[in-house]
């Protein structure tokens, strides 16, 4: 298990890392505080009993919590490995998210407070959402988008991104969100491989006080686009734009004389939601499908339960909509949930480096999830930025993306929790849907380091390559059984989500392609990524598609690509290259070349480091060995090199690498 395991070696500042140990040493459990336990919805392991004596009438239970407009006949139709849940019931994403509140007391129950990067604020109610989703909703329909059409959404983190969603979810158009900070190129190829019909996206987004350019990025994205018919644009930052003169449309003018209600489409509980891309081993981003009523049953369940969510608490989850957390804890989970929810556009330190505690003092932000990248970020800046805010508002903190090293855990908990607010430290993925191996804060005592143990209703076992179940020690993480949110494979490629996910066993168990080990006491321990994905700041990036991009350079002949460790981001991206002849290695190369990165994947692609060399370590079948460039490039001893095609040029390559840093 060579990637992702990183965590032993890092350390923050001194000073912080000193305290750190000692905590370290005197506490390795923490039960939840009897004050937050008197108050929780969970505050003993009962449900657990509940679940396993019948887990799809545990689901069922779960399901039920959402507004149906045709009950379902089944609870689990499984086909291994294609899973229907709820079979045969009809609902609406956007009605369980929005209508339902706004027939109760919570009409004007804040559901977003959005704040932009400049210190402009925007607070939407129930009753703003609803009329905000039904206007746009009639404005797709005017553009011509249909139930089952997909549509693409590059914008920054504003309020629109979110009506956009519940906007397609309500007329039953399948929404693929697209990060904004990718590439045109990164678009187009999502884009493309969805067929979208009609893009949403904004004259720019704000990051760290500078303009980013995202209309010019749409459009050059557009122009290889051929199924993009209509493209839509928020007006955010004013800056001076092409508008095509037919294709192009201003979200405020689409939306302007539309009615404020439309009618929301029954879909099939197994319609798909959403597609959302993740990186593949091989380059190509897979699109991962999810459907309604599965789906939303699991974030409905995870946020009320993980976040034990309360109606007076106001919840802030620091991810973009681009990335899965974003759909299913900023926006499906918790306003299925009706919670008031906290968004932020910017960066963490702009204007300073205490902008996320100065919101959560500003809002009184009750719960507040974020990533471990962000965390170790926050430790390097020391601890002056959140001493200097109240934050005693603050009930419970979470934690989701790579595994929390304990140094981090310890520090958010006693700098950022005050000792007194539970970690929840969150597993799951784009393909999982909502959270599957959690704490409960009312009743799992915490081990920092560890995500603790599957939710009820989730079976996870740690197997080895034989499938034979691992009770203590380390091996490979597996799904053994269906859930609801679980994806329902990979768009247009079938044969990839079998050799993906279900091939490892026989089909029988869902490879998560993380390693785990099991402890005496049945807690999971996340190691990290099995293949070749590196985690850069909580992104999954894959080796493969950052070699495209270097191959792609002209005067790039060969490249291979590692993850190394990175005290902040978890992984940082070194790259070996072999340049063509007639090209010169040095620092303008390795600029260039790192700037062809960013243009075809994005910023956070960009690699750290460009080691030049003309030949790289491999096998006699040509492939790479990236086990012996990641030794080198983390200055360790070499491993076996038995299987090289030529061994000198592992240890030339080792030798230079050593000489140049
Ligand atoms: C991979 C999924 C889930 C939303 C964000 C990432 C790693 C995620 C944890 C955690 C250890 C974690 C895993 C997983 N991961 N959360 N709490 N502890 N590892 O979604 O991009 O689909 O990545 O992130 O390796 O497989 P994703």
């Amino acid at each position: 298990m060579p990637m992702r395991q990183r965590r032993k070696s890092r350390s923050a500042s001194p000073s912080a890392s000193t305290s750190v140990d000692a905590l370290l040493s005197e506490e390795r459990s923490f039960p939840p505080p009897k004050t937050f336990q008197a108050r929780a919805h969970l505050s003993n392991g009962e449900i657990y009993k509940q679940a396993e004596k019948n887990y799809q009438a545990f689901w069922a239970r779960q399901a039920q919590e959402l507004v149906w407009s045709k009950p379902w006949k089944k609870v689990l139709q499984w086909n291994p490995p294609f899973a229907k849940w709820f079979v045969g019931g009809k609902l609406n994403a956007c009605v369980n998210c929005v209508d339902r509140h706004i027939e109760t007391p919570l009409r004007n129950k804040a559901a977003l407070i959005w704040e932009g990067e400049p210190g402009d604020h925007r607070t939407l109610t129930y009753f703003d959402l609803y009329r905000e989703v039904n206007k746009l909703a009639n404005g797709l329909k005017s553009l011509g988008i249909k139930k089952g059409d997909r549509v693409a959404i590059y914008l920054p983190l504003v309020p629109e991104a979110v009506i956009s969603m519940l906007a397609c979810a309500r007329i039953g158009a399948v929404h693929s969100v697209v990060f904004g900070g990718f590439s045109a190129e990164a678009l187009r190829e999502r884009i493309n491989d969805a067929s979208a019909k009609l893009l949403i996206t904004a004259d720019g987004g704000f990051r760290r006080g500078a303009i980013v350019q995202l209309k010019n990025a749409a459009d050059n994205a557009v122009a290889g686009c051929p199924s993009i018919q209509n493209v839509v644009i928020v007006r955010r930052t004013n800056n001076e734009i092409n508008m095509h003169p037919v294709r192009d449309h201003w979200y405020h003018d689409l939306v302007k004389n539309q009615s404020g209600h439309c009618k929301a489409e029954a879909m099939d509980v197994e319609d798909m939601l959403f597609i959302l891309y993740t990186s593949g081993s091989t380059g190509k981003p897979k699109g991962i499908m999810h459907t309604t009523g599965g789906y939303l049953t699991g974030v409905n369940y995870t946020t009320k339960y993980v976040f034990d969510l309360k109606p007076d608490d106001v919840f802030w989850c620091t991810a973009d909509v681009g990335w899965v957390t974003g759909h299913s804890y900023l926006v499906y989970g918790p306003l299925s949930n009706a919670a008031t929810c906290v968004m932020y556009e910017g960066s963490p330190d702009w204007p300073e480096r205490n902008r996320f505690w100065k919101i959560i003092e500003k809002y009184g932000v009750t719960i507040f999830y974020t990533a471990p990248t962000a965390i170790r970020q926050f430790m390097k800046w020391g601890t002056q930025w959140p001493d200097g805010c109240e934050l005693s508002t603050l009930r419970l903190l979470g934690s989701v993306g790579e595994p929390i090293n304990p140094e981090a855990w310890i520090w958010y908990h006693k700098y950022i929790g005050r000792g007194k607010c539970p970690i929840v430290d969150t597993w799951w993925q784009t393909e999982t849907g909502s959270i599957l191996i959690s704490p409960l804060p009312g009743v799992t005592s915490l081990k920092p380091g560890s995500a603790t143990k599957p939710l009820p209703g989730i079976e996870a076992k740690v197997l080895n390559e034989s499938g034979k179940e691992i009770k203590v020690g380390g091996g490979y993480l597996a799904l053994t059984r269906p859930w609801p949110s679980m994806l329902r494979g990979i768009y247009g490629d079938p044969q990839r989500y079998k050799s993906t996910y279900w091939n490892r066993w026989g089909g029988k168990y869902y490879f998560t392609g993380d390693g785990a080990k099991k402890d005496e006491d049945g807690y999971y321990w996340l190691l990290g990524r099995v293949d070749d994905i590196m985690l850069v700041a909580g992104h999954n990036i894959s080796t493969m598609e950052v070699e495209s991009a270097l191959v792609d350079h002209p005067s790039v002949a060969e490249s291979a690509v590692v993850g190394i460790t990175d005290e902040i981001k978890g992984q940082a991206i070194a790259a070996f290259v072999t340049l063509k002849e007639g090209n010169k290695p040095g620092p303008e190369a390795e600029e260039d070349l790192k700037q062809h990165v960013v243009t075809k994947i994005g910023a956070i692609a960009r690699p750290k480091k460009v080691i030049f060399s003309n030949d790289l370590p491999k096998t006699r079948s040509g492939k790479i060995m990236r086990r012996l460039l990641r030794d080198i490039a983390e200055g360790r001893a070499l491993g076996d090199v038995t299987t090289l095609a030529d061994s000198s040029v592992v240890a030339a390559l080792k030798v230079k690498y050593e000489e140049e840093t």
